[in-house]
């Protein structure tokens, strides 16, 4: 015998980004909600003290039931550990499918906080505030969440989408050189696969934007107009393939070579400095195949390069250990190394075998 259970149904996952959006602002919005009888703030040990503690002064001006919770700041904090941590104070403090849990900071927070409330009760509304600059162009947008294994990044996790993001650009004031820089460097991918004229608009802007930090001054105008863009280029991405099973991989460009050469630094290297030096040597490659004018290659270098992004493997490592960690890369289907290349600035193709002696010949030139 047999039954069918019937499971088809449309489900409405959509939410609205907000850019530009004050902190305080958002805190007042918040309180307004009466649908949530509990409010967990989840921030790092970095942002709590700087954003953190008047979020929730803001919110606790009218509403009872908010909590402050803070993990260590650092990749090191997206396990499966912190994450059990988490979900006992939550379940001590008696969070249900009514409360709202809100992910305040970096990408890791936002990670492994939407995956605390994609399990939690089978599921708890959140909503993210990114405050890194990569955390705002990318992380926040597309509902993946995870948490790291011993054997690679973001192994553990599932798509959960947040309710809502909320993106105040004022705190990129506080971000340290090195993190605008790896935020950067997704921008850049964003327009090297995808959109030409942003990638003019880099060249063109590069030292207003790339001096906010140090100087600190940011043109408010200018990063809503930046991140905008990013945004709006994810969101086309993540709307037309939510799951990665097609388009959503062209994102993936700079990301095959540059997650090997991250693990191969342990991780000395950064996200966005690996991703730089990816697309360096997959620019390289897509010339090698015949795809991409050198000159074009050479505008990429420029421009990561401007950006204080580095485009060289160094030279302590060894090209054949890099192929052969491309292997283990999670996103590998049948032992097919598939490669985002570009046909030229703006224009990105997925899935692309590459055969062993282009990629030996990329990655030592
Ligand atoms: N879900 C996705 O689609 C997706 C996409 C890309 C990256 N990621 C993940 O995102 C993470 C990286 O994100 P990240 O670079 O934001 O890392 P992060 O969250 O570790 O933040 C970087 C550092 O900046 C600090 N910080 C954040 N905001 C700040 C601010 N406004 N002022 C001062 N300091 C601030 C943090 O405390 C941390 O020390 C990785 O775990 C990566 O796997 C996820
Ligand atoms: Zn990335």
């Amino acid at each position: 015998m047999k039954l069918q259970i019937n499971l088809k149904r449309i489900i409405d996952n959509s939410y609205i980004i907000s850019i530009g959006a004050k902190l305080t602002g958002v805190a007042k919005e918040l309180a307004t909600r009466n649908e949530f009888s509990k409010y967990f703030i989840i921030t790092d040990s970095n942002v709590k003290p700087l954003y953190g503690d008047n979020f929730y002064k803001a919110l606790r001006l009218s509403r009872n039931k908010v909590y402050l919770l803070s993990v260590p700041a650092g990749e090191k904090s997206k396990t499966r550990k912190t994450k059990e941590q988490l979900e006992n104070k939550l379940l001590k403090l008696k969070a249900d499918r009514n409360s709202l849990i809100i992910a305040l900071g970096g990408g890791m927070v936002g990670d492994l906080v939407g995956f605390v409330a994609a399990t939690l009760l089978r599921g708890i509304p959140f909503i993210q505030i990114p405050t890194s600059l990569l955390s705002q162009v990318d992380s926040s947008i597309g509902g993946k969440v995870a948490v790291d294994h011993p054997l690679g990044k973001n192994l553990i996790g599932a798509f959960y989408q947040p309710k809502k993001v909320y993106i105040d650009i004022t705190t990129l004031k506080t971000l340290p050189r090195r993190e605008f820089r790896n935020g950067m460097a997704e921008v850049i991918k964003y327009a090297a696969i995808l959109d030409s004229k942003l990638f003019s608009y880099l060249e063109k802007s590069h030292s207003m934007i790339i001096n906010h930090s140090s100087q600190n001054i940011l043109h408010p105008s200018s990063f809503i107009h930046l991140i905008h863009r990013c945004c709006e280029l994810k969101k086309m991405i993540v709307e037309k393939d939510e799951r990665e099973t097609g388009l959503r991989q062209i994102l993936n460009f700079g990301h095959t070579i540059g997650h090997a050469v991250e693990s191969l630094s342990g991780y000395k290297l950064s996200h966005g400095e690996a991703v730089s030096i990816g697309m360096a040597i997959e620019a390289n490659i897509s010339t090698a195949l015949g795809m991409l004018k050198q000159s074009e290659v050479e505008r990429l270098i420029q421009l990561l390069r401007l950006y204080e992004l580095p485009t060289e493997i160094p030279s302590r490592m060894n090209s054949n250990k890099i192929i052969e960690l491309t292997y283990h890369d999670k996103k590998i289907q049948k032992g097919n190394v598939r490669y985002t290349l570009l046909e030229k600035i703006g224009n990105a193709v997925p899935r692309i075998s590459v055969p062993k002696n282009i990629l030996q010949r990329s990655l030592s030139k």
